[in-house]
């Protein structure tokens, strides 16, 4: 375990709120990250740090961000405004949601080329992706490719499951892969931050993988079975999702 490692144990153990970095790329599926943050911030009793890309920052502007969490870092910030290894030693869990196929491909490919994917690479543990994309961009031979690579590495990835949401798009709302809802992605990050504990033991496991009705905790594979198939609207099952691109 590296000393950086020890010291997010030993924070974990101290009394106080853990420590939850949320990295959002630009997706129109940001659009619903309000409602994440405040349901991960209220379920999980964590303190929340967000970092925008640029292209998440077009979406939504990290002024209506500040609102809701303690800090917020935006490629608009001043140059030097915040520096990527403290972001990076603060964080006792990192998430990437929603995440594009261009910070996947990014992170897949050890990229350091914004303040977010700069903050992966200096991450101390795995972090774990919302891929947030249709299924033909979820199907693609390179994003399947980047997020297998990314599990080779020892990211965990949540895939999008079918469900009801917007698509920005055709403007329709209907059936197809969103994101896990924001009490299943609360569920996913209390688990996560108590298996990291230590302390964890089956509860943790079982809260973790219940968020997996998303098929993250699927160790192999790289996208559900229906994707592959070309079938998800036939293989939907009912489901709270949330918007995609
Ligand atoms: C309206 C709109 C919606 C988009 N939705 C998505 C999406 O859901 N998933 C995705 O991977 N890219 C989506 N994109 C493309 C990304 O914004 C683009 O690839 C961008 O470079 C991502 O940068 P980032 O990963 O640094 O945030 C969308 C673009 C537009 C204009």
């Amino acid at each position: 375990m590296t000393p950086e490692a020890m010291t997010a144990e030993a924070r974990l153990r101290r009394p106080g709120r853990p420590h939850v970095l949320i990295g959002a790329c630009g997706s129109a599926n940001i659009l619903n990250l309000p409602t994440y943050l405040t349901t991960i911030a209220s379920d999980c009793g964590a303190e929340l740090r967000v970092v925008l890309t640029a292209s998440a920052g077009a979406f939504l502007p990290a002024a209506s961000l500040r609102l809701l969490v303690e800090r917020v870092a935006a490629a608009d910030d001043p140059p030097l405004a915040h520096n990527h290894v403290e972001w990076a030693r603060w964080a006792d869990l990192v998430c990437v949601l929603p995440a594009t196929a261009h910070t996947i491909a990014a992170a897949a490919h050890g990229l350091a080329d914004s303040f977010l994917t700069t903050t992966l690479l200096a991450h101390h543990h795995s972090v774990t992706f919302f891929p947030s994309m249709n299924e033909q961009m979820l199907g693609n031979p390179a994003v399947r490719r980047n997020i297998k690579t990314l599990r080779e590495d020892g990211h965990q990835i949540v895939l999008p499951r079918p469900g009801l949401s917007y698509e920005a798009a055709s403007g329709t709302y209907e059936e197809r892969l969103s994101v896990p809802g924001p009490e299943a992605v609360a569920r996913y990050v209390s688990g996560a931050l108590r298996l990291r504990t230590g302390a964890a033991g089956k509860a943790a496991k079982a809260e973790t993988a219940e968020a997996g009705e998303a098929p993250e905790v699927k160790e192999k594979g790289e996208v559900p079975e229906a994707v592959e198939k070309g079938e998800v609207s036939e293989a939907a099952e009912k489901g709270e999702s949330r918007a995609a691109g």
